[in-house]
């Protein structure tokens, strides 16, 4: 996939989550490799000028994080030219704006889903990004209200027209939950309208999900949040069995990886930042194993990072061989 000047190779993207796709996960599945694009959580325009990356959660960053989208969400035109110069600064390899996240946080302020229900509101902010940047420029979007013909592809050819590099969409409709089986094949129809390159996201969690996914899509790229969390090692999984690119970590087990994050999390973050990054990790992580609650829970429960790093030893002693694979 190539967006403006940018190969991203393999078309496999980490997706931005508040609290998750932070330095430390993304250092951790860059390194496990797969993946071809790294998307940084929301970050608020109006907030953004005042981070100091230094010691901001949200910009601390390492120098194999790359390429990397920051993710913005924005109300209006406001607070927009200082958070794009500010991101320029960051060296962002492209800038993504968020039109699809329906957290009541966000409608409250008129950004993420609810800015993209305005056109209004919406236009003067497409145009400035597109004046004000050469970056690669990225929409993260839903489904909409409704699978009503022609009412996706006419948002898509508008996002096309206003200069927008890359459309990734979120297959679900606007007031779908999460556990819902996303809709992917409506998403082939965008890729059929647009010239300019088409993710797809939502509910890719094994192999054999990405492979049903860009069958049924035909999209440029896969985009992966949850799964991501569950198994950091899946974006190798996919570059490996979709598109051949070999990786090296039949050495490791999932006791290996946990810690690796954990060795990540230390590296990147200041102590008092660390913990709650553990814990919404670990919640996430513990999917993967039949008995996972049990790390979950004993991690939720711990009052600092080392109390935390003994019980995930604890837990990882208990489980079998076979437990720790990756699979
Ligand atoms: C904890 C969490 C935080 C999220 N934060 C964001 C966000 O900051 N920006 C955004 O566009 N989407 C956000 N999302 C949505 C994901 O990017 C993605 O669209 C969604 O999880 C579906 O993909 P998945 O099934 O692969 O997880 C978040 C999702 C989760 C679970």
């Amino acid at each position: 996939m190539k967006i403006r000047e940018l190969k991203v190779y393999p078309p496999v993207v980490l997706a931005p989550m508040v609290g998750l796709s932070h330095s430390a996960l993304r250092s951790l599945v860059v390194e496990l490799g797969g993946v071809g694009l790294l998307y940084t959580e929301m970050l608020s325009a109006r907030r953004l000028a005042h981070e100091n990356p230094d010691r901001s959660p949200l910009l601390l960053r390492g120098a194999k994080e790359k390429p990397l989208f920051y993710q913005l969400a924005a109300a209006n035109v406001d607070h927009l030219p200082a958070a794009i110069d500010k991101l320029h600064r960051l060296q962002a390899d492209g800038i993504d704006l968020n039109l699809g996240c329906s957290a009541p946080s966000q409608r409250i302020q008129g950004s993420g889903l609810a800015l993209s229900k305005s056109r209004q509101e919406l236009l003067p902010v497409l145009r400035l990004l597109r004046q004000r940047t050469a970056l690669p420029f990225s929409v993260k979007i839903r489904l909409g209200e409704s699978l009503a013909p022609g009412r996706l592809v006419d948002m898509c050819s508008f996002y096309e027209d206003q200069g927008v590099d890359c459309i990734a969409v979120h297959a679900r409709l606007d007031q779908d939950k999460f556990c819902r089986k996303p809709r992917w094949s409506a998403v082939a129809a965008v890729k059929q309208a647009v010239n300019i390159p088409v993710v797809v996201n939502g509910g890719i969690f094994s192999v054999a999900d990405a492979r049903a996914c860009l069958a049924e899509s035909a999209a440029d790229a896969l985009m992966i949040g949850r799964g991501g969390v569950y198994r950091p090692w899946l974006f190798a999984e996919i570059a490996e069995q979709l598109y051949g690119l070999s990786t090296k970590n039949d050495a490791l087990n999932k006791k290996d990886i946990y810690f690796r994050f954990v060795d990540c999390l230390e590296d990147r973050f200041p102590q008092d930042l660390q913990l709650v990054r553990l814990k919404l990790f670990s919640r996430y992580f513990a999917v993967s194993f039949a008995f996972g609650h049990q790390l979950a829970s004993a991690i939720q429960n711990a009052d600092d990072v080392d109390e935390a790093k003994g019980r995930a030893a604890d837990f990882f002693d208990q489980c079998t061989a076979r437990e720790l694979f990756l699979l």
